[in-house]
């Protein structure tokens, strides 16, 4: 064991390292503000060109106001994937890893350059989008994809240096689907790198698109997906009252969502012809299956009674919402099944049915995921109580109310109901009303703390409890 190993965890300990006194002499503590740092900006992200600029882009759209440049959409789905669940993925590791192997953050200079790196190159990268409107975008794509390739590397070996800093036995629980998560944000940045110099090579910009999709399914369906199947084996089964896993199910789960986001990936990055098509078809199909294999063995809908004096024990808000979001991770897969084996029987759905599955992922899944967790590990690790959890159980509802009315947008095409999109028009600005509150809530937690809080040390309010 070395100097400043603590003791091994097998699971992500929630609690005991962020109690009051203790704290403040926290190996942990040393990588706070930096993780502070990574969580505040992606809230911004998603609360300025992310989720506020998708809701005004959703209304134009469906409710027929005007035409929206293309260029509208990649700039959102840059701020969403890169900017809010990218730099929240990696200010939660930041913590999460030393944590759970029981050791400091390694290499915090790496660190600190992964967040100028990524965070650069997402401005860049914005930037590069506006395509002919402004002067030299081809470069700045390219530039920003180098930007972020080198900060998602540098996180990976990060994350590496920590986790080979651990004594023996390192913790191993959920560590293939963190590797393998890790492994594909860096393939969705090569997919960057790649889109710029075609951009470059083309001289226009807009020629980057072309890689989009597949970025967006390296993204999505690699990185995070399998950083949530990491997650969930890691932290405490009793924290979100979850029965234990079917551990063999979770195992060939994890095999077809990576073969799944493989050929997702790759089908949408080859030249636009039959086998390209089926490769992608096939692998939404295969994600979608193991999607439902990992939701049967981790048992997410199964009750078990919470042990309500657990100081594990997530807050009832927080475990509804979770339970939400992998109902949303469910309709995903029916979604993504149906239109990859209905393309494959060669009856092509309309794109807003994908449109609407993507956002069942994105929205529903993912964006509940961070926001409902988030809350409850940043009072943790801060050592602040959560400031609003009203504002946050309120803005998960509305998440929930502001999917179900994106939805429509799914039935309006197949029931031939076109006003259907006066709803899903509309569900854009109550789903980021939704994630402004849960998000306020997050970002008042990490406010600096007044010394009164921090003299206060242990109780109701620096375990978070006044929170359930
Ligand atoms: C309040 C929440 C959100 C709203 C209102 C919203 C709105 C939109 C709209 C209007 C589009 C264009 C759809 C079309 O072309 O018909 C879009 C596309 C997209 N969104 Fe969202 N979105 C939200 C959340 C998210 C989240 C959380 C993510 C990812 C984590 C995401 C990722 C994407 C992606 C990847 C696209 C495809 C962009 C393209 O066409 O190239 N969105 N979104």
């Amino acid at each position: 064991m070395t100097e400043t190993a603590l003791p091994l965890r097998r699971h992500l300990p929630l609690v005991s390292e962020s109690r009051g006194a203790a704290l403040e002499s926290s190996p942990f503590q040393a990588s706070w503000p930096l993780s502070r740092r990574f969580i505040k900006t992606a809230l911004w992200c998603t609360l300025t060109l992310g989720a506020s600029f998708g809701a005004v882009n959703l209304l134009t759209i469906h409710l027929a106001l005007g035409p929206v440049p293309p260029a509208h959409n990649w700039v959102h789905a840059s701020f969403q994937l890169i900017g809010f669940v990218l730099l929240f993925v990696m200010g939660v590791a930041y913590q999460a890893v030393p944590r759970s192997c029981g050791v400091p953050l390694r290499r915090l200079e790496l660190a600190r350059a992964s967040f100028r790196l990524t965070f650069g190159g997402l401005l860049l990268r914005a930037y590069g989008q506006f395509g002919p409107l402004l002067p030299a975008t081809a470069p700045s794509l390219l530039l920003g994809g180098l930007a972020i390739l080198a900060g998602v590397i540098a996180f990976a070996a990060v994350l590496a240096a920590t986790w080979r800093s651990a004594p023996l036995p390192r913790p191993r629980v959920g560590a293939p689907e963190i590797a393998a998560g890790t492994l594909w944000w860096i393939i969705a940045a090569v997919i960057l790198v790649l889109e710029g110099l075609r951009a470059v090579r083309g001289g226009d910009a807009d020629l980057g698109a072309r890689y989009n999709e597949s970025f967006y399914m390296a993204a999505l369906l690699g990185g995070a997906l399998s950083w949530i199947q990491g997650m969930v084996r890691r932290i405490e089964p009793t924290a979100l009252a979850f029965r234990p896993p079917r551990a063999p199910l979770l195992g060939a789960a994890f095999a077809g969502s990576q073969l799944g986001a493989a050929a997702a990936t790759i089908g949408a990055a080859l030249p636009g012809n039959p086998v390209a098509h089926r490769l992608f078809d096939c692998g939404l199909v295969l994600t979608a299956l193991a999607l439902t294999v990992f939701l049967v063995g981790a048992r997410v809908f199964e009750r078990s009674a919470p042990r309500p004096l657990s100081s594990h024990l997530a807050p009832l808000a927080v475990r509804r919402a979770v339970r939400m979001a992998f109902a949303s991770a469910a309709l995903f897969a029916a979604l993504a099944l149906a239109y990859g084996l209905s393309d494959l029987a060669g009856d092509v759905l309309p794109t807003m049915l994908w449109d609407g599955a993507r956002h069942a992922l994105a929205l529903g899944c993912i964006t509940t995921l961070i926001l409902s967790l988030g809350s409850h590990l940043v009072p943790r690790f801060s050592g602040a109580p959560l400031r609003r959890a009203g504002a946050r159980d309120a803005g998960l509802v509305l998440i929930g109310l502001g999917l179900a009315g994106r939805e429509m947008e799914v039935l309006a095409p197949l029931f031939s109901a076109p006003r259907l999109l006066w709803v899903s028009g509309a569900s854009g600005i109550v789903a980021a009303t939704g994630v402004a509150l849960a998000a306020s809530a997050i970002l008042g937690t990490m406010r600096p703390r007044r010394p009164s809080l921090i003299a206060g040390g242990a109780g109701p309010h620096a375990d978070g409890r006044r929170d359930t």
